[in-house]
């Protein structure tokens, strides 16, 4: 069988594809989230069980988290003894209570554009002014020079999303250190988010070099297969971490499940994650082969340094959200349209993640080409509405 197939009644819009895609989640090759579907079960399970044999979840946790957690945490990091560490519910919570607890009305923060809007939304409810450079093009990511260029009277912080979702994008030892050499320069706060750094063929961390005002947006997410755990947090110094714990709402402490699965994770990464980065790299050999056989799509960055990267349809006249929708409904393929990751670009790409077995990525390669070309055909007999599909409104 080819995917999960139609449903009954598909003329209602909008779309909601996460709603579908979770209803079938059993039958979809979820590409969609960068979430990462490789990690071998037998690391986590049992610790999950002990710990639900011994009713661990009648009690609080410690309310700052498990102390041996927090040091494989740090040493995962590699930062030194005496790190600020915050634990909180994915590192989305701690990016949310570093902007709130740092950032003031009409505090500028240079960022980019494509990102993850999500930390936008969260600068702008804390009053904050984002300053996206425009980096979909060579070589998509952020230089010194433009973000030294961007900085004036009202600069509080940079973001930094090192690799890059959605594009992919991976910053040299040279580049962190040059683009936190610009933060210190202005005083500036750097947000340096290492969701998938795991990923990364080799990565610095910005607190390295500049340790005064650098918070390390750390997840669990992806590296250890723990989306659905949602555990993650900022490690900083400990006065900065002070300062933002100000807002933690974690009082009673991060679920205690999540927690020894992380620690078990952690404790464990450097026998699995090798062969983790491996099938990641070969899945996003076999995508690219598929891309190339496509007329008029292109990959902006290869190789990914993260376990996702874009493919740019714009000049096919095909919408990614035509696209998102066909390859879901007809292949149980879930990939996912542009918008959500920007809002000058969006229409031109869909993002497409690939830590998954190598069979879910078959399903992507067997059906990207044709389906393509199906709604290509569509649009240029039906005129362009045809291709356009339909918005999807989906909450992550
Ligand atoms: C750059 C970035 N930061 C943070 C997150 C969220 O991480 P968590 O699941 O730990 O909340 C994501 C999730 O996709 C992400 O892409």
């Amino acid at each position: 069988m080819e995917g999960p197939g139609l449903p009954g009644r598909m003329a209602a819009a909008p779309f909601d594809a996460f709603g579908w895609a979770h209803a079938h989640r059993t039958e979809v090759a979820w590409l969609s989230q960068n979430t990462n579907h490789l990690v071998p079960p037998e690391v986590v399970q049992p610790a999950i069980l002990e710990a639900v044999r011994e009713r661990r979840y009648e009690g609080y946790p410690p309310a700052a988290g498990l102390p041996e957690l927090r040091e494989r945490v740090r040493e995962d990091l590699g930062l030194p003894e005496g790190t600020g560490l915050l634990l909180s519910a994915g590192a989305t919570e701690s990016l949310y209570m570093a902007t709130r607890a740092l950032l003031h009305p009409g505090d500028e923060v240079i960022a980019s554009d494509p990102s993850y809007l999500i930390i936008h939304r969260f600068i702008e409810l804390a009053g904050g002014v984002v300053r996206p450079l425009d980096i979909y093009a060579p070589p998509y990511k952020l230089t010194a020079e433009r973000v030294a260029a961007a900085v004036s009277p009202a600069t509080r912080m940079v973001l930094l999303i090192d690799p890059l979702n959605p594009l992919g994008s991976g910053y040299s030892a040279e580049e962190v250190r040059a683009i936190a050499g610009v933060a210190r320069d202005h005083g500036l706060y750097l947000v340096h988010d290492v969701t998938y750094r795991d990923f990364a063929p080799g990565h610095t961390l910005a607190a390295g070099v500049y340790p005064e005002r650098t918070l390390t947006m750390w997840s669990c997410s992806k590296n250890c297969g723990l989306a659905g755990m949602r555990l993650g947090g900022l490690a900083a110094s400990a006065e900065l971490a002070k300062e933002v714990g100000r807002f933690n709402t974690n009082d009673l402490g991060v679920n205690i499940l999540a927690q020894v699965a992380a620690l078990a994770a952690l404790s464990t990464k450097s026998r699995w994650f090798d062969a983790v980065r491996a099938t990641t790299r070969a899945n996003q050999d076999r995508i690219r082969a598929a891309v190339r056989s496509t007329p008029d799509t292109f990959l902006p960055v290869f190789p990914s340094a993260a376990n996702m990267f874009v493919i740019d349809l714009s000049a096919t006249g095909v919408s990614p959200e035509a696209l998102q929708r066909e390859l879901l409904l007809r292949h149980g393929v879930f990939v996912r349209a542009g918008n959500y990751l920007s809002k000058t670009h969006g229409h031109r790409f869909v993002r497409v993640s690939f830590s998954n077995p190598p069979e879910d990525v078959e399903r992507f390669v067997r059906t990207f080409p044709s389906t393509v070309e199906a709604l290509r055909r569509s649009a240029t007999t039906a005129g362009p509405a045809a291709a356009s599909g339909a918005r999807a409104a989906s909450p992550s």
